[in-house]
């Protein structure tokens, strides 16, 4: 059994595309083929009967390429989705071309399809049933579409969602049903501003950790995120404040990024919830002073302040007054770009810093 899991990642693996082997590491990463159990799965991926030529030669869609399970028809004009996939697919990558739909049977056929790559289209639609068959799709790309809202119906296995770059307006209840084990969103650059998120739109949405709302049009951080999120990017949105209670449920948080938003505002207290935190970018904003809890943060260990308002650095700003509170050192804390006079900080200010480049305020080092 394992010896056929191997020669069959051998094979996916010895394509020369990127993706392929982008593929062959989510499988490896995944465990989906090294695991032994369950036996139904493995079953049915080893069973198949690897297709002669001459059933590829007819099953392979036109300016497609098709070889053990993996089917490529990236950069081709299509305009459509190719009918004729070999239903034994586990990988489709119609990336770069011009499909303007997915009807309610494209995909109908495609029950072991675990990638589908449909980056860089034309999308506006996808039918309701699209995704019916599909209930081991685990990577779903839909980056740089024209997609108005997030498709109904996803498959509830689906690992991985990215959808960013496409004209989705509002996020609702049900979007996400059932995803369970989603673990990665991908959501940028689409047009919803944070009220536009529906309190319950997360709800069930039990394993998420890594969530990008970057270059969007958020006014305020969203509170009703799912609450195990490890990563979280906020950056190039239009958020001017960060209130009190902002960050309260996400306290697993060990890395921020507000960068590029217009943040004046960081109320006191705000950020203590985010007791995991090892990382916060906090650039290109228009913050007047070193946030008030930044010291609380324990495990803070890069704090990102460049190119802000701050204009006075006073000396237990960055480190507790007693060192036993703060554990871990500072690796860097950037301060360039600021209208303070690096030569009115008293060095003891950065008693918590570790490295003699640990500081950096334009001209002036540590
Ligand atoms: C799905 O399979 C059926 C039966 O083999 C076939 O008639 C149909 O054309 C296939 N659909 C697509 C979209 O390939
Ligand atoms: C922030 O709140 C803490 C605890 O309530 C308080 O000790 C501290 O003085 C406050 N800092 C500022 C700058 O208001
Ligand atoms: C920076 O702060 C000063 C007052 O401290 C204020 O007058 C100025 O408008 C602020 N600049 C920005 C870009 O917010």
């Amino acid at each position: 059994m394992k010896i056929l899991v191997f020669l069959s990642i051998v094979a996916l693996s010895s394509a020369k595309s990127l993706l392929e082997n982008e593929f062959h590491h989510f499988l490896a990463e995944q465990d989906i083929l090294l695991q032994d159990p369950p036996q139904n799965i493995q079953a049915k991926q080893i069973s198949t009967p690897t297709p002669r030529a001459d059933d590829q030669f007819f099953t392979c869609p036109l300016k497609c390429i098709c070889r053990v399970r993996v089917v490529q028809c990236s950069d081709a004009e299509l305009k459509s989705v190719p009918a004729k996939i070999p239903k034994d697919t586990v990988m489709l990558d119609l990336q770069n071309n011009k499909i303007t739909e997915i009807k309610e049977d494209d995909l109908k056929n495609l029950t072991s399809l675990y990638a589908l790559y449909l980056v860089n289209n034309k999308i506006t639609k996808i039918h309701p049933k699209a995704f019916r068959s599909m209930t081991h799709l685990k990577l779903l790309y839909l980056s740089w579409n024209l997609l108005p809202r997030i498709p109904i119906n996803l498959p509830a296995s689906l690992l991985e969602l990215r959808i960013d770059e496409n004209k989705i307006k509002k996020i609702q209840k049900g979007d996400f049903k059932g995803m369970k084990f989603l673990h990665v969103l991908e959501i940028s650059g689409n047009v919803f501003d944070t009220t536009d998120i529906e309190p319950h739109a997360f709800d069930g949405v039990l394993r998420l950790i890594y969530l990008r709302m970057s270059y969007g049009k958020l006014s305020s951080i969203p509170k009703n995120l799912p609450s195990n999120l490890y990563e979280l990017y906020l950056d190039h949105n239009r958020i001017s404040s960060i209130q009190r209670k902002d960050f309260q449920r996400y306290k697993d948080l060990y890395r921020l990024d507000l960068s590029y938003n217009q943040i004046k505002e960081i109320e006191n207290g705000s950020l203590v919830y985010l007791a995991n935190l090892r990382q916060i970018h906090l650039e290109n904003n228009a913050v007047k002073n070193v946030p008030a809890s930044i010291k609380e943060l324990k495990y803070l260990q890069t704090l990102y302040l460049h190119n802000n308002n701050i204009s006075k650095i006073e000396i237990d700003d960055f480190c507790p007054k007693e060192m036993k509170i703060k554990k871990l050192h500072y690796y860097g804390i950037s301060l360039f770009g600021n209208p303070v006079k690096h030569w009115e900080i008293q060095p003891a200010s950065f008693r918590c810093v570790s490295g003699a480049h640990g500081v950096q305020l334009g001209n002036f080092k540590k």
